[in-house]
């Protein structure tokens, strides 16, 4: 991270042209420790760079990038991930607030439940779309029976799909014919043609982390917005 970047524009100045208060008010402000940046409570005179810099008063987050939202869905089986879909079906933007309009950072599939992320930050989405970087994604799958231990090596090492071998994955088998396995690859339908190739088709797929992002108490259908804890640890992750 880049807090002590000697090109970044000093903090209390950042703060006061946020409106935060005159440039005296802001250095208070910092001076009794109630302004951190990415997470680190933050010093007077500190350097911040406005592009990649999370800089919070009281653990909120100043708009030193205004206006962007994050938030963690956790989708319910029939709903579409795109933001409009041709057949008319619900999609997951339906489920969060309207303004400012967000759009998902990848996909699940119609069928598959489970933790989305939604935002308006195309950097941070180009970041974790891409191929080259992978952010962890974990799913437990209900198979239509047992995996051998044969099988589970398989998915480890890597699985030969018409687009290609797999990548090395973490897979564990909790219970008889529930699959754990995390990924770090995002292609179309992976985990469920992961399965079929081993013979056990998936019949429910549910995703429950990315990257560092999980939570087991988020409904269907329910979503919130990400803490500063997690925005920082997904901008580093
Ligand atoms: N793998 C799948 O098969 N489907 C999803 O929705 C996500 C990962």
């Amino acid at each position: 991270m880049t807090g002590q970047d000697p090109a970044g524009e000093r903090l209390q100045k950042v703060l006061a042209g946020r409106g935060w208060g005159s440039r005296r008010v802001c250095e208070q402000l910092v001076a009794d420790g109630r302004v951190a940046v990415n997470g680190v409570v933050a010093a007077l005179g500190q350097r911040v760079d406005v592009e990649r810099d999370l800089v919070t008063v009281d653990g909120r987050p100043v708009g030193v990038r205004p206006g962007l939202v994050y938030y963690l869905l956790n989708k319910p089986a029939g709903v579409v991930s795109t933001a409009r879909d041709t057949h008319g079906r619900p999609t997951v933007v339906d489920l969060v607030p309207s303004s400012p309009r967000v759009f998902p950072v990848g996909r699940l599939d119609v069928d598959t439940e489970g933790l989305l992320l939604l935002t308006n930050d195309g950097e941070l989405a180009n970041r974790l779309t891409h191929p080259s970087h992978g952010v962890e994604k974990e799913y437990l799958a209900e198979l239509d029976g047992p995996l051998t231990a044969g099988d589970l090596r398989r998915l480890r090492q890597g699985i030969a799909l018409d687009d290609g071998l797999t990548a090395p994955a973490a897979a564990s088998q909790p219970t008889p014919g529930v699959l754990r396995l995390t990924i770090h690859e995002g292609r179309n339908r992976q985990v469920r043609r992961m399965c079929e190739a081993v013979g056990r088709p998936v019949r429910r797929l549910v995703r429950v982390r990315i990257g560092p992002l999980r939570d087991a108490q988020l409904g269907p259908g329910q979503w919130r917005e990400l803490t500063v804890e997690e925005r920082i640890a997904l901008q580093s992750s």
